[in-house]
């Protein structure tokens, strides 16, 4: 008796605590959609995270509509949010939700993706997204050891949304590592397609990706010469490839590079069938955003590690930058089952 008396307690010293620190503040968390498995993830965690500390979530995704999204930001200002996370569908579409924000004194974090074209986004928490363009960039060049190998090789290039300001980074990362060896000619781009714009992937949407690259397999590669490389700036678009290239690729079997981790992509790094992904693992990052609201709504000094990188267009948005990890099939045990992000079972 006296043991469960001492644990309700506890337990009320806690609820007493934690109201204490966040007292039910409100805090809205606006995600771009439910199809790719990292913004579940991120919005899970936002939300467990938010939630431990005392806060009341309003937790929602947009199905990458543009609309939806801005409708959502609208209604969780009217319903008294006192914070805004947000991490945008296209960056520069959210404008007036944003202006009705300021307008309201309400603090806006852009959450992994920045807000374009306002002066209303306060913080931005992100990774590094230069640097993991810069890790795939360096992963191709030290596989095909481009300094010393005599090459050519084929390397064929598919990027991220183009209304998604991370993915010119990803992009741009990856191509100043390659660039010198396309303009040496060590690196041969059949399908002449190198621009981002012309390598982009609206959404960054998987079956987009596929069909791009059976089209540029059946035009380019059916003569059965190899694709060496496909350097690809994410998860989702590098599953479209490796779809389109089981379907329809009999050469030897191309480097792939990726980003995120999904578990379908962890899959298939096991099973040799993408080479490479960059962890960016969504916890440190909510545990991040989570940390900067507190210090926001307490009037704390928030923790920022770069004040240059990420101009908006209108202001250069004071920003936190975690580190992305490199990931293979050599440690994927220890940085996604040991830490407990997956279980074995899952990527099963
Ligand atoms: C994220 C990536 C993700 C991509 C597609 C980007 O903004 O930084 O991690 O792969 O969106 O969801």
């Amino acid at each position: 008796m006296k043991k469960v008396l001492s644990l309700v307690l506890c337990a009320l010293l806690l609820i007493v605590c934690v109201g204490a620190m966040a007292d039910g503040q409100k805090v809205g968390v606006s995600m771009p959609t439910k199809d790719l498995q990292r913004w579940n993830q991120d919005g899970e965690n936002m939300k467990n995270l938010l939630e431990a500390a005392g806060y009341t979530v309003d937790l929602q995704f947009a199905s990458n509509d543009v609309q939806t999204q801005l409708s959502q930001v609208e209604n969780m200002i009217s319903e008294g949010a006192q914070v805004l996370v947000i991490s945008a569908i296209e960056g520069s579409s959210l404008g007036e939700a944003l202006t009705m924000a300021k307008d309201e004194g309400i603090p806006v974090i852009a959450y992994d993706r920045l807000l374009m074209e306002s002066d209303a986004v306060s913080y931005y928490a992100t990774f590094d997204n230069y640097m993991v363009g810069t890790v795939q960039g360096t992963y191709v060049k030290e596989a095909l050891d481009l300094d010393n190998a005599a090459g050519p090789f084929n390397l064929e290039i598919t990027a991220g949304d183009p209304g998604d300001n991370n993915a010119g980074y990803f992009y741009q990362g990856a191509i100043d590592v390659l660039n010198p060896y396309i303009e040496a000619g060590k690196l041969v781009v059949k399908s002449g397609q190198v621009a981002f714009d012309d390598v982009a992937t609206p959404t960054w949407a998987t079956e987009t990706a596929q069909t791009r690259a059976e089209n540029i397999l059946s035009s380019f590669y059916a003569d059965g010469t190899n694709v060496d490389v496909w350097l690809c700036s994410n998860d989702s678009t590098a599953l479209g490839v490796e779809n389109a290239l089981a379907a329809n690729y009999t050469g030897t079997y191309p480097i792939i590079t990726g980003q995120d981790c999904d578990i379908a992509n962890t899959k298939n790094m096991i099973a040799g069938k993408q080479s490479m992904s960059v962890f960016k693992d969504t916890r440190t990052l909510a545990a991040q955003v989570v940390k900067m609201v507190g210090q926001i709504l307490t009037g704390a000094e928030v923790d920022v590690n770069d004040t240059e990188t990420y101009n908006n267009n209108v202001i250069v948005v004071p920003s936190f930058l975690c580190e992305p990890v490199f990931a293979d099939a050599n440690n994927y045990k220890e940085l996604l089952i040991d830490s407990g992000y997956y279980t074995e079972d899952q990527l099963k």
